[in-house]
């Protein structure tokens, strides 16, 4: 059997703050759950606003939006990490938020972030906080080249970040970006790239999905491999790594921990999202319950059950215009499971939705088939490097 936790009643309303996809795929989550959503969102028919029963338009740090919200919702959640902690705590003050807003302000911090972790004993790559030019070299020193200049805020799909291979570019990359304070890390010369999906819920159960493994075009998730194809201890580890995290922030909900497997096989933790993750769209095919069903369980006080996966699977984003022109042989491509995000325009860069391709439970095909498997998308060999992505705008 697995337990509740004073689970709320069907017909409830769980309060989403942020419109996107994510909060589009939690809300078809929380109807299959039999609850209704409202969401708190800037745009008043974007992505989640579409399929959700009420919207509150308004900012994020506007009061009376944050009351209007709140007053109409049983528990909130977010699907975006751009509201400010101070408002999930006012939101706190009218009902229940998972993840709390403790959980929020560590995450959107890189250097809270790494702190909390190193408390926590996490793997980390080498880290150093650069407030000014002379914290810029002691970095240096301490972490050593190359490495890679962060903001600690708002960056997202490889914005806000500049790789400094030599000693003469360092002070260059520092005033490229803004705002300080920054913070230095070594490049990870890294095997992969993976990434597990945590879920808890307030009576303290754990569920974990299986590591997949994660690919970028430019900054940007372009692949999922689920499950990664790398060695069971790694993975096993890696599990490990997110429930001890989960566990530490008394997270309820869900959380994405990226991490990179380095050349030795060592795990070392780059970031944490407290939401359902692009990386986890896998589960949406691949798994009975999927990750935003597992949120909403938890949110909700629901049981969680196991994180099981049926078959293997591989998630492509479908970002940008160029993506988006091959929508008619998507459609018509047998074995490709659609997911789009219901938004007009398909400007470069924006995660228009994702394709999931099931194989049998095991049967994840090497890089040949993988590519044969993607048929009109595979177009995408070698990722480059994020060298001029400037500051997060
Ligand atoms: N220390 C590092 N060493 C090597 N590659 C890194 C490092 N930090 C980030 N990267 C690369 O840049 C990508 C984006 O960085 P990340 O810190 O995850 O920022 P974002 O918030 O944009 O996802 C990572 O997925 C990884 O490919
Ligand atoms: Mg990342």
């Amino acid at each position: 059997m697995i337990s509740s936790h004073s689970p709320l009643k069907p017909n409830a309303v769980i309060g989403i703050v942020g419109g996107g996809q994510l909060g589009r795929m939690s809300a078809i989550a929380a109807a299959r759950l039999g609850f209704r959503t409202h969401i708190l969102t800037t745009e008043a028919n974007g992505p989640a606003a579409q399929v959700s029963h009420a919207v509150t338009c308004g900012k994020y740090d506007d009061p009376a939006a944050l009351d209007a919200f709140a007053s109409a919702v049983d528990v909130v959640t977010f699907e975006f990490e751009n509201i400010s902690a101070d408002a999930l705590d006012l939101l706190a003050t009218h009902c229940p938020v998972h993840p709390s807003g403790h959980i929020l302000r560590i995450s959107q911090d890189r250097l809270a972030e790494k702190t909390f972790f190193a408390s926590a004993g996490i793997p980390l790559a080498p880290w150093h906080a650069v407030t000014d030019i002379k914290t810029l070299h002691e970095a240096a020193e301490k972490v050593s080249l190359p490495l890679i200049l962060k903001t600690t805020r708002n960056g997202y799909d490889g914005k806000g970040q500049r790789r400094v291979h030599h000693i003469h570019d360092l002070e260059d990359a520092f005033n490229a970006l803004a705002p300080h304070p920054l913070v230095a890390e070594g490049m990870v010369d890294f095997a992969c790239e993976i990434s597990v999906m945590v879920v808890r819920s307030a009576d303290g159960t754990v569920r974990c999905f299986d590591p997949a493994l994660n690919r970028h075009w430019n900054g940007i998730l372009d692949l999922t491999l689920a499950p990664a194809p790398i060695d069971p201890n790694i993975a096993a580890q890696a599990v490990k790594l997110a429930t001890t995290i989960a566990e530490k922030l008394e997270l309820v909900g869900i959380l994405g921990v990226e991490m990179f497997v380095d050349r030795t096989g060592n795990l070392l933790v780059n970031e944490m999202a407290p939401r359902p993750h692009n990386s986890g769209h896998w589960t949406m095919n691949a798994c009975p319950q999927d990750q935003f069903d597992m949120h909403i369980r938890a949110v909700a006080g629901l049981p969680l059950p196991h994180a099981v996966r049926h078959s293997d699977a591989i998630m492509k984003n479908l970002v940008g215009p160029e993506d988006m022109a091959l929508l008619p042989q998507i459609m018509a491509t047998q074995g490709f499971i659609p997911h789009l995000y219901g938004k007009k325009e398909a400007r470069v860069g924006r995660k228009m939705g994702h394709v999931n391709i099931l194989f049998p439970y095991s049967a994840l095909p090497g890089d040949l088939g993988i590519q044969d498997a993607l048929g009109p998308l595979a177009t995408k060999t070698a990722a480059p490097e994020p060298e001029e992505n400037s500051a997060a705008s």
